[in-house]
């Protein structure tokens, strides 16, 4: 299967688990647009109905729109039955590193306000470690030069969120840093002391907001449920 399949796998099992009247958190990236097409689909087709959905980025309640998919304030439809997202890395206890597409502080905001988050992903995501790859995060502008510095001193290997030859914005109006977690730190520390300096508003560190996850692999699909 491609990688596309694979998505695409995860997001029609995580479907399965939603109903007709659930309000839903809908995520951002490539797993999660496949997840809001099809459950477009299946409303345009009427197997599902009554459901109300708020988004974590302009960019899915735009898709959503386009699907016909009845997209909501959260403060409208919260507290939320379900939110399914991506992640970029998935440890064994369910921890995540999220945010490389750019929508973590709403994703954290929306998926806080659910009462289960499946997480959908290709099995290139479950790691040993999390900060195999860099961790976002969501500054505020005034900060971003002066904790650029301080992130390097910190032996955070600081980089600035591009969006082609723009630095990246995000749906907030925020900065984003991506840094990399030293491998001799664990990274809940690591996010400890970033969350001490003021200009930093979020992480994508989610230590305990994933309730499930659905990896698909090429040997099929497995869950993962929180202990
Ligand atoms: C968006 O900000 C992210 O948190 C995504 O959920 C994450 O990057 C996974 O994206 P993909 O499904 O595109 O890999």
């Amino acid at each position: 299967m491609t990688p596309k399949e694979l998505k695409i796998a995860a997001a029609r099992e995580a479907l399965g688990d939603v109903r007709n009247g659930m309000t839903l958190g809908l995520g951002t990236g490539s797993t999660a647009s496949e997840f809001v097409k099809l459950l477009g689909a299946v409303l345009t087709d009427g197997t599902l109905r009554d459901i109300r959905c708020t988004s974590t980025s302009l960019a899915t309640a735009e898709l959503a729109r386009s699907l016909n998919v009845p997209v909501f304030p959260l403060a409208e439809i919260a507290p939320l039955d379900l939110a399914i997202d991506g992640a970029d890395e998935i440890d064994r206890d369910l921890r995540l590193i999220k945010g490389r597409g750019g929508a973590l502080l709403r994703e954290k905001i929306v998926e806080q306000q659910a009462r289960r988050f499946i997480v959908i992903a290709d099995e290139s995501k479950v790691v040993d470690r999390l900060g195999i790859g860099p961790l976002p995060v969501e500054v505020t502008p005034f900060a971003v030069d002066v904790l650029t510095r301080k992130f390097a001193a910190m032996n955070l290997q600081p980089s600035r969120r591009m969006a082609g030859a723009q630095p990246r914005v995000t749906d907030e109006g925020n900065a984003i840093l991506d840094v990399m977690v030293p491998a001799s730190r664990d990274i809940a520390d690591v996010v400890a002391d970033l969350r001490d300096l003021a200009g930093v508003i979020e992480t994508g560190f989610f230590p305990r907001e994933a309730t499930d996850a659905v990896i698909a692999g090429s040997g099929g699909l497995r869950r993962m449920r929180r202990k």
